[in-house]
């Protein structure tokens, strides 16, 4: 890749971004939470029920992905409150505000139904005591089925945005900076 690299803006004191210090954090943050639920999530249901690591991450997830609530909300705050970078016209950046939505949209329905499906009341840092809010069985049945498949999509979505970061790397366009701060 021989092309030519454009110089940088100066970063301005304060905002050295397209995306505030708060949102970079956040972003880090949500993907932290998010790759480690969807691959020990994923990771788990394929050991046998009685497993202890099958056990531990059962009881642990749920208690993380609860408390990242929050976090989440007001990453979805400042998100509609400061318009991205990629609000501009063309194609590509539709495209990449409607892929960044859809995986808004997948995070906001697999916390949904993960809260929603719990079959006992968990208590989040042995503090705050999270009830269980639906005690159908077919219901609680039928939202695991609805989580797994939104976990499935927003893995494929993260799948897709990852992909979509190399390929501007590779093109030469890092998007990267924007992310860390640096542009
Ligand atoms: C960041 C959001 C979340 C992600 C990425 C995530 C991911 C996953 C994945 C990949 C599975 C395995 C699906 C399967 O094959 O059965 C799973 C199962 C599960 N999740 Fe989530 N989850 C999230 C949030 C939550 C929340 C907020 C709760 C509840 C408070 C929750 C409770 C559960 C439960 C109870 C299971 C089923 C475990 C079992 O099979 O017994 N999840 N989750
Ligand atoms: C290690 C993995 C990840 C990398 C390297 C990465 C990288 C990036 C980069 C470079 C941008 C800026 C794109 C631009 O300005 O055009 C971005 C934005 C974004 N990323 Fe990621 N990302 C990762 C994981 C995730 C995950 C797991 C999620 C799921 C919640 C996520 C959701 C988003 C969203 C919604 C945006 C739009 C900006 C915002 O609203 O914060 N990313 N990511």
């Amino acid at each position: 890749m021989t092309l030519p690299n454009t110089p940088l803006p100066e970063p301005a004191s304060g905002e050295t971004s397209a995306y505030s210090r708060t949102r970079i954090f956040l972003h880090w943050l949500s993907a932290a939470v998010i790759l480690w639920a969807t691959f020990s999530g994923f990771g788990v249901a394929l050991l046998d029920q009685s497993n202890p690591i099958r056990q531990w991450v059962e009881s642990f997830n749920p208690q993380l992905t609860s408390l990242f609530i929050p976090f989440f909300v007001w990453r979805l705050w400042l998100a509609v409150k400061a318009p991205s970078p990629s609000t501009a016209k063309n194609v590509q950046a539709r495209l990449a505000s409607a892929a960044h939505n859809s995986i808004y949209g997948a995070v906001a329905g697999v916390l949904i139904t993960g809260v929603l499906m719990m079959s006992h009341p968990v208590m989040l840092l042995a503090l705050v005591p999270l009830p269980q809010f639906i005690h159908s069985k077919i219901a609680l049945l039928e939202l695991h089925q609805v989580h797994r498949a939104l976990c499935a999509a927003l893995a494929g979505l993260m799948a897709l945005h990852l992909a979509a970061v190399v390929l501007h790397q590779v093109r030469g366009k890092s998007v990267l900076g924007r992310m860390r701060g640096t542009m």
